[in-house]
């Protein structure tokens, strides 16, 4: 059988949720990745370090006894953030990086930033701080299309943080076009940026294969085949600045197949398997690794795993959902074969 040893993979992008979604969906995190950043995009969101520590314990007691994981919080930047705070949140060391939504862009975005530049004096003092910036690059314009809006993100907003934060760290989160790949390309090594599997997998026909497909539906929204096409290449490339982020984000069934779904891919089932598949694909699963276990760690300044996890090369079917009565999670490639499994 085929076998893959890597050094133990992070997930550098994960919503996890509270409650019973975070006690489903935990395990599987857990059992394929050393540590995780957390999105603090909670109702209410997780804006000050001592919600963060809170937040992280409830997570704690969802990962099973015998597994070792630990979670990697951040906080939600919204117009009322303090430089105060922001000084905490570099002094905690379970406190790793500041979450900017633009308001309105995605799930739970609304306590979000209106005005970027208004921000401005606090992305200053994360500069001066050296506490990471974690970018939903995308412009909530009704009038742009949503296909332009993360394109017109990163021409506008992005170029401008940029330019004007020269030491800042910045994390351009799940880039889905040419354009914001070329951009951190472009840029000096402080700018990195996160890959979803599903935009490695999927273009946008995946939206609307036979009939509408809500458990593809993310923000941001799957794209044309050659921007899928540029995303494969830079994750693959071995580039550093490039590195694993599912932004798995689960929602309970019931509410992703409904007249207004919900954004957000559940792929933490699966979510090595599902980029050793398109590593495989793309021949270059000896760059699996670097992308999957030390780009990260390297960008964030935190010591690479030392354990190691096994893929074996052996098809097994997703299951329709997981939970129970109270919680259906439908993961992605529902009722499908995949081709990797994780070694027991
Ligand atoms: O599709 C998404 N779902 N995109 C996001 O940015 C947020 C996420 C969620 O929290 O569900
Ligand atoms: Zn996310």
């Amino acid at each position: 059988m085929k076998k893959l040893t890597i050094t133990r993979p992070d997930d550098w992008h994960l919503h996890v949720r509270t409650g019973a979604i975070l006690k489903t969906v935990m395990p599987h995190t857990a059992r394929r990745f050393a540590r995780a950043i957390i999105m603090p995009n909670l109702k209410p969101p997780v804006t000050t370090v001592v919600q963060a520590l809170a937040y992280r314990e409830e997570i704690l007691q969802a990962v099973p006894a015998d597994l070792d994981f630990t979670p990697l919080m951040t906080l939600y930047l919204t117009g009322a953030t303090t430089a105060d705070e922001i000084r905490k949140a570099a002094e905690c060391e379970h406190v790793q990086a500041f979450k900017l939504y633009p308001a309105g862009a995605t799930t739970h975005s609304d306590a979000g930033i209106s005005d970027i530049k208004a921000a401005y004096p606090l992305l200053e003092a994360m500069e001066k701080h050296d506490v990471p910036l974690l970018i939903h690059g995308e412009v909530t314009d009704e009038a742009c299309d949503i296909f332009d809006r993360e394109r017109v993100f990163v021409d506008t907003a992005l170029a401008d943080i940029v330019k004007n934060f020269p030491e800042l760290r910045v994390v351009v989160e799940h880039v889905t076009t040419t354009e914001a790949v070329q951009f951190v390309q472009s840029t000096g090594a402080r700018i990195g940026a996160t890959i979803t599997p599903q935009h490695l997998m999927f273009n946008r026909n995946a939206l609307l294969a036979g009939g509408i497909r809500p458990h593809h539906y993310c923000l941001p929204i799957i794209k044309r085949e050659h921007h899928r096409q540029a995303l494969v290449a830079a994750a693959t490339s071995g580039n550093p600045k490039f590195f694993l982020g599912t932004d798995s984000a689960p929602h309970l069934t019931s509410l992703k197949e409904a007249a207004c779904g919900c954004a957000g891919c559940y792929s933490a089932h699966a979510a090595l398997e599902l980029y050793a598949e398109v590593f495989e694909w793309a021949d270059a699963l000896d760059k699996l690794e670097g992308f999957a276990s030390f780009h990260g760690a390297d960008f964030y300044h935190l010591p690479r795993n030392s354990g190691t996890i096994i893929l074996e090369k052996t098809t097994w079917k997703v299951p329709a959902a997981y939970g129970d009565d109270s919680v259906s999670i439908t993961p992605l490639k529902a009722d499908e074969e995949l081709t990797w499994q994780i070694a027991q």
